[in-house]
């Protein structure tokens, strides 16, 4: 039988296995002051589109990718792929094929409402950066689940965990001190060629990660203010 921090015994049964959380207290002043700084540091994290092709050890982005599975995910399945690119060769193969697509939607597949959208951030089909940048990550999601076996099984709540582990790579990349692009050329399916997945992996997003180069710019974007983006039903 089970209890409660209050002691009342609970009666439902649990596997074997459980083991005591790992917590560190804090205060309520504390947990104030670090929401506080937190807020601050992570409002300064740009996507940025102009890199330093300076380059970042293998071990930072081993790490970043680490605390990036630590994601929650439906039912444990962890159901991602982080994919490091830092060869030049490959770089060079993703930004063909993605100027050749991103080419098609700028000049004709994109309707004029989408093309309005995207002016503020001054995009077009050039993306040099896809090769400057030291490393690609490129993230897969896996819908189904290849056993040892052999057998598939499917994956639930994919799209979901695989955003937040996405949101959790970007926040550590800020964290270190890096900076990142979250990148979608449209179609994604020639990544999995280029990187050679397998057909149970389709291409979630794609991670430019480095150094911005000197002088870097970024639009001039302001974010809603809390009131925009939150509603509090208190007593
Ligand atoms: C799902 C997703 C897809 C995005 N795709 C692109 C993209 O293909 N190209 C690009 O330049 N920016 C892309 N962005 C970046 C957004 O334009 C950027 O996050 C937004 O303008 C806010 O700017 P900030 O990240 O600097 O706060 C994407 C962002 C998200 C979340």
């Amino acid at each position: 039988m089970n209890h409660h921090e209050s002691g009342e015994p609970t009666h439902h049964q649990r596997p074997d296995g459980f083991i005591p959380l790992v917590y560190t207290p804090v205060t309520p002043e504390e947990c104030l002051r670090r929401s506080e700084q937190l807020y601050r540091r992570m409002d300064q994290r740009r996507s940025v589109r102009q890199f330093s092709d300076r380059p970042v050890a293998r071990g930072v982005i081993e790490n970043l990718i680490r605390a990036a599975s630590t994601a929650p995910s439906g039912a444990h399945k962890q159901p991602w792929t982080f994919v490091a690119v830092s060869d030049p060769k490959i770089k060079a193969a993703i930004r063909r094929v993605a100027e050749v697509e991103e080419r098609k939607n700028y000049e004709h597949r994109m309707p004029e409402e989408w093309l309005e959208a995207l002016e503020p951030f001054g995009t077009d089909w050039h993306k040099p950066f896809l090769e400057i940048a030291p490393w690609l990550v490129v993230l897969f999601q896996q819908n189904v689940e290849r056993l040892p076996s052999g057998q598939q099984r499917k994956n639930y709540y994919v799209t979901e965990s695989v955003g937040i582990a996405a949101g959790m790579f970007l926040s550590a990349v800020h964290e270190v001190g890096l900076v990142a692009l979250t990148h979608t050329p449209s179609p994604m399916g020639f990544l999995s060629e280029i990187l050679d997945r397998p057909p149970n992996e389709k291409p979630f997003l794609l991670i430019p990660v480095g150094y911005p180069a000197k002088g870097c710019e970024v639009p001039d974007l302001k974010r809603k203010n809390l009131a925009e983006v939150a509603v509090f039903l208190e007593e």
